[in-house]
């Protein structure tokens, strides 16, 4: 019998991240602060789980199985028998600590709290906590149901066993593991997240029109997706809020974002999620 996740965030990835561990047998509950989107998630997960169908990735009979395993819950407090909560809420430090205070105290001592954070510190979230040993980062990565890779972060006071724990996890859920040290953007966004600004700088100087920067860098550098693509996809106030983190971390101007892309933002402009972004995405 396999343990039960706890899930906070229905957006993006923490749809994602019920998905895969459903379908890897785990119990799951997910838990949002908004109603619609706990709905669409499970929509989204019934229609990503038909396109795995589709590709012959797993069997028709699996899809309400995976589904039945997935259930919404409209408290916290429901999430009091899970072994680990993975946190996938708003890139917000505030929003995460205030998760981080209330799951430590309604699950039991020797549960793990683990954050999909993309760049906060999670040597600052466990130290909300009464449990830093025991707080740990997932990084997750977009679509999570295709994406093989999860980044292990571990805070300066997470223990052994927590970190053997959450890679055993990973690897159970059908992932591959890398392990970077707490600092600013892990390894994947601290070069990942500059080379999308970089990007966005050349469309914002004249340089190249969208779809040729996308171009140039999928031929050209064998990018399987253009970056202006991939801010779109990833969000580009998430973008907007890891460059804010690099920036003032370091405090180094490499980091500092693009005019351009604060002014997206300012416009409700996030990309794919909201309809429109460098590119359209409204039917
Ligand atoms: N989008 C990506 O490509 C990507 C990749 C890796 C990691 N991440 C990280 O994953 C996390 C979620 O990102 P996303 O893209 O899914 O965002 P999103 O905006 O799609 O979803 C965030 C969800 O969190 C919910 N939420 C906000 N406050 C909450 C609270 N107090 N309790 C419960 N739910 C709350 C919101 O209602 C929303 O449904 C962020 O930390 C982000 O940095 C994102």
């Amino acid at each position: 019998m396999k343990f039960k996740i706890g899930i906070i965030g229905s957006g993006q990835m923490g749809t994602g991240i019920s998905h895969v561990c459903a379908l890897a047998g785990y119990e799951t509950k997910i838990y949002d602060v908004i109603d619609i989107q706990l709905k669409n998630s499970i929509e989204t997960t019934k229609n990503n789980l038909m396109r795995q169908v589709k590709k012959g990735i797993i069997k028709e009979e699996q899809i309400d199985e995976v589904l039945n395993r997935i259930k919404i819950v409209n408290t916290m407090d429901a999430l009091s028998d899970v072994k680990i909560v993975i946190e996938a809420a708003s890139e917000k430090e505030d929003i995460k600590i205030d998760v981080f205070k209330r799951l430590d105290k309604i699950l039991p001592a020797d549960s793990i709290l683990a954050t999909n954070t993309s760049s906060i510190s999670i040597t600052k979230i466990a130290s909300t906590t009464m449990r830093p040993e025991k707080v740990i980062g997932m990084h997750f990565m977009n679509p999570v149901p295709v994406m093989k890779l999860v980044e292990i972060i571990r805070g300066l006071a997470t223990d052994e066993a927590t970190f053997s724990f959450v890679v055993d996890l990973a690897k159970d859920l059908g992932k591959e593991v890398s392990v970077s040290k707490d600092y600013p953007g892990f390894i994947a966004n601290r070069i990942l997240i500059p080379m999308i600004n970089e990007a966005i700088f050349a469309y914002y100087e004249g340089i190249g029109t969208v779809e040729d920067i996308d171009k140039t860098m999928m031929l050209g550098a064998n990018h399987p997706m253009g970056p202006l693509t991939l801010a779109d996809f990833i969000g580009l106030d998430t973008v907007l809020y890891v460059l804010e983190v690099l920036y003032n971390n370091f405090r180094d101007p490499k980091f500092r974002p693009c005019p351009l892309l604060i002014k997206m933002v300012e416009a409700g402009y996030l990309g794919k999620k909201s309809g429109k972004g460098f590119y359209n995405y409204k039917k």
